[in-house]
């Protein structure tokens, strides 16, 4: 399945195949390094690898590609309401690709989404707030493998047409 969004820049938002799974791990490693220098991956460059290869092929994800130009500039991976992943190969930031993919998983979760973002990433955060996402919790880290301190967000498209009506906070 394929969309076309904002066929001006051309962004082609598709679902990924096995055979992207090189080119997101490329993405996946190029996007945390830039984004989060201060937090290093806890997994080798194979392991990271080799489990970005499980999430493409194991069903239970839904992982989605964005491309320009051919090329796959930046991934979104679901599993039930979790986003997952979300990144984009640096450079190619701000250019609205973020929320092309963050969109279909919109539509494709009405019900509502999940996510954890470390609180370091500054970025991420601006980006899921100026998207609708609501801070759920605050926590230490001491739950995630880096025990780097994060934020649970989520979204509901209840919570977010109700925000966007007039007079509303
Ligand atoms: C976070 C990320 C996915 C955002 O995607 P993006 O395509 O750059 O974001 P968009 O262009 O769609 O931005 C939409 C809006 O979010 C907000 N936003 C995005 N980046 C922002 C920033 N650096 N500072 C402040 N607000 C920001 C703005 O309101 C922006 O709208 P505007 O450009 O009209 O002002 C992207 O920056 C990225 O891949 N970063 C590195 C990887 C990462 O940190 N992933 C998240 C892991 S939890």
């Amino acid at each position: 399945m394929a969309y076309c969004i904002g066929m001006a820049r051309e962004t082609m938002i598709r679902r990924a195949t096995h055979g992207d799974a090189e080119v997101i791990a490329d993405v996946f490693l190029s996007a945390r390094a830039d984004a989060l220098p201060e937090v290093p991956l806890v997994h080798s460059e194979s392991e990271t690898r080799d489990y970005l290869l499980r999430l493409v092929t194991n069903p239970a994800n839904e992982v989605w590609v964005a491309e320009r130009g051919g090329g796959v500039v930046g991934f979104l991976s679901l599993r039930e309401d979790w986003v997952d992943h979300l990144y984009l190969r640096p450079g190619w930031y701000r250019q609205d690709i973020g929320t092309a993919l963050l969109n279909v998983a919109k539509i494709g979760r009405p019900g509502g989404l999940r996510l954890y973002c470390f609180q370091c990433n500054r970025r991420a955060r601006a980006f899921y707030e100026a998207q609708g996402f609501f801070v759920v919790r605050v926590a230490d880290g001491s739950d995630n493998e880096e025990h780097e301190p994060d934020i649970e967000y989520a979204w509901s498209a209840d919570a977010s047409a109700a925000s966007s009506r007039p007079g509303s906070a």
